[in-house]
């Protein structure tokens, strides 16, 4: 990557909106680089798929934003991340960036111990925060919930509802049982749950945001470009533009999505070989 260029290119996938969380964070500390950023929604969620289907629409994702002449990768999608960083890092030589290693780096940085992760069931059952822990810090103690019904809860705006704070309490009463000192959000959507989430969980309990620590990791790799400012611009591709995707994209960014257009990712490409489908 240069890092002497004025406008670095960055482009950003997620299984649908949810990366925007990832983005809204990156526009946040880098006032200079232009975004591309991509949404399968045509075909999420990727938490409930095979890996085998994840790292093939991962590649595609890749592909399409690699046709944009971007400098940089950021896989916004934990469940992306989890299952296709090696594939894509093979597959595209410019810098690619996941949320597990960044958010994995951030809770041990933070002082975490005893580290509860939360994710789809796809991220969960991967390992892949489990992984990165111990990785970083073997003594680390670590566990892990799949919380499935989070996504479409913050999807239906319920965000701040008795009823998410009951599923709440389910899900986490076994990591509040494991008495953790810090809680890693493996998920695009949880950080719109954080108010739940915390009070859930109790002031004693350090909640970590991949997305932010992904957007400090990204903003370190452009270096000094990262505060230089000019106009940024940034635009939206979708593989499904229906209106609810924006309603929800408006609702993460917190301000009017522009420039958004409709992508189709199922064309045949011969470098990746692979043909769109179904999960198997
Ligand atoms: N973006 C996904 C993630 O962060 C959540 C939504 C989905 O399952 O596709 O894991």
């Amino acid at each position: 990557m240069d890092k002497d260029k004025d406008n670095v290119r960055i482009g950003i996938f997620d299984s649908g909106i949810g990366g925007i969380t990832v983005l809204k964070e990156i526009l946040d500390l880098i006032p200079c680089a232009d975004m591309i950023y991509l949404g399968d929604s045509a075909r999420l969620p990727y938490g409930t798929k095979s890996s085998k289907t994840i790292i093939r629409y991962s590649l595609q994702c890749a592909d399409f934003l690699m046709s944009k002449g971007i400098d940089m990768l950021v896989v916004a999608c934990n469940t992306a991340s989890s299952h296709a960083l090696p594939f894509l890092k093979e597959a595209f030589h410019i810098p690619i960036i996941g949320v597990v290693e960044s958010g994995s780096q951030a809770a041990i940085d933070a002082g975490g111990r005893r580290i509860g992760v939360i994710g789809t069931p796809s991220t969960i059952k991967s390992g892949s925060y489990d992984k990165a822990l111990h990785a970083l810090k073997p003594d680390v103690q670590v566990f892990s919930k799949a919380c499935p019904l989070f996504v479409p809860l913050v999807e239906e705006g319920w965000c701040e509802d008795s009823i998410t704070e009951q599923v709440a309490r389910r899900y986490l009463d076994d990591i509040l049982q494991s008495e953790v000192d810090t809680l890693l959000l493996g998920c695009t959507h949880y950080p719109l749950l954080k108010g739940i989430i915390a009070k859930v969980m109790g002031s004693g309990v350090r909640i970590i945001d991949s997305a932010r620590s992904t957007a400090h990791v990204v903003s370190g790799l452009i270096g000094e470009n990262s505060s230089r400012k000019h106009d940024q611009s940034i635009d939206y591709f979708l593989s499904d533009l229906s209106p609810v995707f924006i309603r929800l994209g408006e609702l993460f960014l917190g301000k009017r999505m522009e420039h958004v257009y409709e992508v189709d990712l199922c064309y045949n490409d011969s470098n990746i070989n692979s043909e769109c489908g179904n999960a198997v």
